[in-house]
């Protein structure tokens, strides 16, 4: 169904007419054809695995920086969560070029965004007005003449000075890329940490050999998809097995079901495993026209903090109860205690207790 996008269309990625129409319409989740083609081409160079192997310097020093912090802040003892945060946030908000002062209240907002594409209740409803004050936010914050040129934001306007776009869609053409990429990576990262925490001789396997990084975030993202699904519009009657969907219809695809599928990943679907020889292949950043844009981003930052944690930690557990982050679309943690046991005590830092 996802590479089948006469069939099944973007315009219906949300549950409710509000929110496709109020919300999404017009950017690059939501669009098809042409336009779609055309809001995706904007970041494509700086999305693109070349561009982000140039960043993967900067994102090694900062992993690591940040992990010292966290983990000597705690005395050897981190939250995942709080780690994932910093490292996904940092990263989106200043590839995007916006003002630092402005990072929190923007990262407060985005989760808003994804509880208003599930059905209507009260998550839904109080996620509205969140969800509807990212694009005046990024207005009032934003100046055109303030945006750094090598950032995102400073591509989108030079697009839009190329005629590629109207001025009025710059703003919502980079929220919806900072939401796609936030939250997402966030819990994506965290649920990595949190299960190397679960599975110590997996732990063992990516210490001895930090090339398993990528696979590790990848088997994370197949077990637990920081998106468990989204919607599209079926645009014309069409048969799926024995069944016939009208056209106007609306389908609901399982990004994180498709992960534990055990015709797909066989009896040992719900292992952690990373050395799984196909553990790339799986949902969680969609497939088709609208796969996911920050694909080498997400996994390039995953990697350098896997590593970085790799480097000095002997051993990640488990120190205590995890809290979920409860949402309509997303699944994943927002509170994640590691005790993390480290080859030596780190530089100008106090000892673990
Ligand atoms: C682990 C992290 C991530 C996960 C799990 C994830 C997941 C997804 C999924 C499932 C989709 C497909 C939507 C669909 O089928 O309609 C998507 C699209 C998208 N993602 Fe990601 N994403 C992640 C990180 C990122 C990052 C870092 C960026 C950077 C900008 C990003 C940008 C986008 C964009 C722009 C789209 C829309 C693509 C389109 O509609 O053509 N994502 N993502």
């Amino acid at each position: 169904m996802l590479h089948d996008s006469k069939h099944f269309v973007s315009d219906g990625i949300a549950l409710t007419d509000l929110a496709n129409r109020e919300i999404l319409s017009g950017t690059v989740l939501s669009s098809d054809g042409d336009r779609h083609v055309r809001l995706r081409r904007v970041l494509s160079e700086q999305l693109s695995a070349c561009s982000v192997k140039q960043l993967g310097q900067e994102l090694r020093t900062r992993a690591g920086l940040l992990v010292d912090e966290h983990i000597d802040s705690g005395c050897g003892a981190f939250d995942a969560a709080a780690l994932s945060r910093q490292m996904a946030g940092d990263t989106v908000m200043r590839l995007m070029g916006l003002p630092e002062e402005v990072w929190p209240q923007l990262g407060e907002r985005t989760a808003a965004f994804y509880d208003v594409c599930g059905p209507d209740g009260p998550r839904y409803q109080q996620a509205l007005p969140l969800a509807t004050a990212i694009v005046p936010f990024l207005h009032d914050t934003v100046t055109r003449d303030t945006v750094a040129e090598d950032s995102w934001l400073g591509a989108i306007y030079r697009a839009v000075n190329g005629g590629e776009f109207d001025e009025s869609d710059a703003i919502p053409l980079a929220s919806a890329y900072a939401v796609a990429a936030m939250d997402t990576t966030v819990l994506g990262l965290t649920e990595a940490i949190r299960q190397l925490a679960h599975h110590p001789k997996q732990w063992s396997l990516l210490r001895q050999d930090t090339s398993l990084a990528e696979n590790a975030i990848h088997e994370a993202l197949r077990l637990e998809a920081p998106v468990q699904g989204f919607g599209r519009l079926v645009a014309e009657r069409v048969r799926l097995g024995d069944t016939w969907i009208e056209a106007g219809e609306q389908v609901w695809l399982l990004y994180g079901s498709a992960g534990r599928d055990t015709d797909k990943w066989g009896v040992a679907a719900d292992a952690f495993n990373i050395r799984r020889l196909n553990a790339r292949d799986h949902l969680a950043f969609g497939a088709g026209r609208h796969m996911c844009a920050g694909v080498p981003l997400a996994l390039m930052q995953g990697r350098a903090l896997l590593e970085a944690l790799a480097s000095r930690c002997t051993r990640l557990s488990p120190a205590g109860e995890a809290n979920r982050m409860l949402n309509n679309v997303l699944r994943g943690w927002s509170r994640v205690p590691i005790a993390a046991q480290l080859t030596g005590p780190l530089i100008g830092s106090r000892q673990p207790q």
